[in-house]
C-alpha cells in the first residue's frame, strides 16, 4: 500500500492510502473504535466492491445508511438528515464518519461530519475517477444552496482518503472519462512526465476499447475489460494525480494562491454546466466533459492573449492548444464547446469566484506550467470573441 501524507506547515493532516484491494481499508477503520458509513446509494446497488465493503462493515457491526447523490440532493436537507442519523446512532465526539461514493456523497458527508456536535472526524472511500484523483483531496465539503454551487461549506481535511481502483471497474466509460478530464488537468498544472504518460496509456485504452467494439463486443463489457486490463497502469497514474494535489493542498490549504491552479478550466466549465442545465433537455454534461472543453477553451484564451502580452509571449507554447485538443480527441475526450463565449460571459459575471469584478484565471502557458492572471470577465470576451 502507498501512503501519501498531506501537511500543514511539519504537521500530518490527512493521509491517502492507495490499494487495489480493500484489507487496507479494513485494517485502517479497525484503528477507530466508533465508525459510522454513509454510502451512495447507486454504489450499494451498482459497483460490484459494495458487497466487499459491506463484508468488513458487518464483520465489526459498523452501522450504515445510504444516501441519494445527485446535483439536486446536495443540499442542507441530505446533511441534517446524515445528522439526524447520527443522532438517532448515539455517535458522539469520538466518532469517524466514512463516506463511500462520488465528490457528492463525500462532500456531503464531510460538510455533515464538520458541523456534527462541532465537528467529528471523517474519511473517504471515493469509487469514482474523479473523486480519487480531486474530489476526496484536499478537505473541500459542501452543499449547493439558492442557484449557487458549493455555496455553503468549510475546508476541512479527512483523516484519510482509501483511494482503490478496483472500485473503478464498474463505472461507465463516460463517468470514467470525468475523471480523466481532472487527472490531466491535475498533470497539466505541473508534471508534464504523466501528462504524457496519462496520454499514451489513455489513448491505448481508447483505441482498444474502440476495435473491440468494431469487433461486434458489448461496449459496457469491453470497457469493463479494458480498465482491468490496464489497472495496474491506472494505480500509478491515480497516485501520481494523489501526490500532485497533495502537494498543492500541503502548501496552500485554503486557496490563497497555488491551489488556485486547480481550478484549471474550471471557470469556462461552470458557466458550460450552468447552461447545459438551462437547456430544455436537461443536463447532458458531465463535469469532467466540462472540465475537458474549459482547459481547451482556456489554452486558446492563453495564446490570444500572448499577441497582446509581451511577457506571456515569452512564456506561452503556441503549440499548445492544438496539442491538447489532439490529446484530449486520442482519448475520447469532447473537444467542441456548444455555447457561444457571449452567453459563457453572462454565467461567469455571476460566478461566486468573480471577487469584485475579476476573476482569477488560471492561464496554461504550456503543459506543467500554468500561472493565475487577473481578467475582468468583459476582458476575457473581448479576447475570445
Ligand atoms: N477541486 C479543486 C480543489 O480541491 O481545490
Amino acid at each position: 500500500m502507498e501512503q501519501i501524507n498531506i501537511f500543514s506547515g511539519k504537521k500530518t493532516i490527512s493521509h491517502i492510502l492507495v490499494e487495489n484491494g480493500l484489507d487496507g481499508l479494513s485494517v485502517a477503520l479497525g484503528t477507530y473504535d466508533r465508525v459510522y458509513v454513509v454510502m451512495d446509494n447507486a454504489v450499494a446497488m451498482c459497483c460490484p466492491a459494495a458487497g466487499q465493503i459491506a463484508e468488513i462493515l458487518n464483520a465489526r457491526s459498523i452501522p450504515g445508511m445510504l444516501v441519494e447523490a445527485h446535483e439536486s440532493t446536495k443540499t442542507m436537507d441530505t446533511v441534517m438528515t446524515i445528522c439526524s442519523w447520527l443522532l438517532e446512532q448515539g455517535a458522539d465526539r469520538d466518532a469517524l464518519v466514512v463516506a463511500v461514493g462520488g465528490g457528492i456523497t463525500s462532500d456531503m458527508v464531510g460538510f455533515a461530519a464538520s458541523i456534527y456536535k462541532r465537528g467529528v472526524r471523517f474519511a473517504y472511500v471515493p469509487t469514482t475517477l474523479l473523486s480519487q484523483v480531486d474530489a476526496a483531496i484536499g478537505g473541500k465539503t459542501g452543499v449547493n444552496f439558492e442557484r449557487y454551487k458549493n455555496i455553503l461549506g468549510v475546508i476541512r481535511q479527512p483523516e484519510f482518503t482509501y483511494i482503490c481502483p478496483q472500485l473503478l471497474v464498474s463505472l461507465s466509460e463516460r463517468d470514467f472519462l470525468s475523471g480523466v478530464a481532472e487527472m490531466l488537468k491535475t498533470f497539466i498544472i505541473e508534471d508534464n512526465e504523466n501528462y504524457y504518460d496519462a496520454v499514451g496509456l489513455l489513448s491505448d485504452m481508447n483505441m482498444e476499447h474502440c476495435s473491440r467494439m468494431s469487433a461486434g463486443e458489448d461496449e459496457v463489457e469491453s470497457w469493463q475489460e479494458c480498465v482491468e486490463k490496464y489497472s495496474g497502469e491506472l494505480l500509478k497514474l491515480i497516485c501520481e494525480a494523489a501526490k500532485v494535489k497533495a502537494g498543492v493542498v500541503s502548501r496552500d490549504q485554503y486557496e490563497k494562491d497555488e491551489r488556485r491552479k486547480l481550478n484549471l478550466g474550471h471557470t469556462f466549465a461552470h458557466a458550460i454546466e450552468t447552461l447545459a442545465q438551462r437547456r430544455p433537455d436537461g443536463n447532458d454534461v458531465t463535469h469532467g466533459e466540462a472540465v475537458a472543453m474549459g482547459i481547451l477553451l482556456a489554452a486558446e484564451l492563453s495564446e490570444r492573449y500572448a499577441k497582446q502580452d509581451e511577457a506571456w509571449m515569452e512564456i506561452c507554447d503556441y503549440d499548445l492548444h492544438k496539442r491538447l485538443t489532439d490529446d484530449f480527441l486520442s482519448i475520447g475526450l469532447p473537444v467542441n464547446c456548444p455555447y457561444r463565449i457571449e452567453d459563457m460571459a453572462e454565467v461567469m459575471k455571476k460566478d461566486k469566484k468573480a471577487e469584485a469584478g475579476k476573476v482569477h484565471f488560471v492561464l496554461p502557458a504550456a503543459v506543467g506550467d500554468v500561472r493565475i492572471v487577473d481578467f475582468t470577465v468583459d476582458e476575457i470576451l473581448s479576447l475570445m470573441a
